[in-house]
């Protein structure tokens, strides 16, 4: 039995394999509508979330399965003290497959070693997002043909964003990608994250300035700033506006530039940038449902030639 707990889970073989079925899925839908029929996906959210909770849900609802679960830890047994490790020997007996959120990095990992059922790691604190990153790079494969030879640029938060750790981990993997981290000084990237670049020989910059470096990308991976993850609101306020991708700054881009987002945005993109056509992100949101289509599949072990 395997369980998704860090985008490395898989290798870039593997990985080719599930972003095929998403793209399968993409184009044919209905023969994948009964490929679940009676499975069921618990999902267990110990912290707040709309986006990936219900992407995985609508993902195996369009399979043809059922859901059951918590979105809020208050409303589960955690509140009266239940531990993970017994909450998800329970969760065992009542679906197939579960899909774990939580603020405590590890939790989901915990849980996978006391589980009988595959466990998916839907964000624990600012540690991984696995299913975001297969997201991201399904959205990269899809519109840009490849997941080597480029530059991509991650603005914002890149000291909490749990998005931006798990796709550098991915794309680590992959030919001649350089990074551009650009953040102010207090939201740099963690130092294990650019030592491990550094240990792979991985070509990575850090400046401050999205205007300065914004013509040489072809990518841009814009994120929120994490305000749940601050130890106090001051340094949150002083820093939730630093970046706002506009139309100036776009115009100063690639003209096949692409921009991601993993969701929810607050302010670091504009509005206006949403009728760009380099803007993704909604469409990111898409290829969110099928890429946990395809995982759920392959996780269940579903023999997909055969429907
Ligand atoms: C991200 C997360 O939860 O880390 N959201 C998501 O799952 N799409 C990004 C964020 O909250 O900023």
């Amino acid at each position: 039995m395997r369980h998704l707990m860090s985008p490395l889970d898989f290798t870039t073989e593997e990985l080719e394999q599930l972003f095929d079925l998403a793209n399968d899925i993409e184009k044919n839908m209905k023969k994948y509508s009964h490929a679940c029929d009676g499975k069921k996906l618990a999902t267990c959210f110990y912290e707040p979330s709309t986006r990936t909770r219900l992407s995985f849900e609508s993902a195996m609802l369009s399979l043809g399965g059922n859901v059951l679960g918590f979105s809020d830890a208050n409303s589960s047994s955690a509140a009266k003290g239940e531990s993970v490790s017994d909450t998800i020997r329970m969760i065992s007996c009542y679906a197939d497959i579960c899909a774990m959120r939580h603020p405590k990095e590890g939790a989901p990992m915990v849980a996978a070693t006391k589980s009988s059922i595959p466990v998916i790691n839907a964000g624990d604190g600012g540690h991984q997002h696995p299913t975001q990153t297969l997201t991201d790079l399904l959205t990269i494969r899809s519109l840009k043909g490849r997941l080597n030879n480029f530059t991509i640029g991650l603005c914002g938060d890149l000291k909490f964003g749990r998005t931006v750790h798990s796709l550098i981990n991915a794309l680590s993997r992959y030919d001649n990608i350089t990074f551009v981290f650009v953040s102010p000084e207090e939201l740099k990237i963690p130092e294990y994250i650019t030592d491990m670049l550094k240990e792979k020989n991985i070509s990575y910059e850090e400046v401050i300035s999205l205007e300065e470096v914004i013509g040489k990308l072809d990518l841009l991976y814009m994120t929120r700033v994490q305000r749940e993850r601050f130890f106090n609101e001051e340094d949150y306020v002083r820093l939730k506006d630093f970046y706002i991708l506009n139309k100036e700054k776009m115009d100063m881009a690639k003209p096949d530039m692409l921009v991601l987002h993993p969701l929810p945005r607050v302010n670091e993109i504009s509005v206006e940038v949403d009728d760009d056509e380099r803007a993704v992100y909604f469409k990111q949101v898409q290829y969110g449902v099928y890429v946990r289509m395809a995982l759920i599949l392959t996780l269940l072990e579903i023999d997909t030639d055969n429907l």
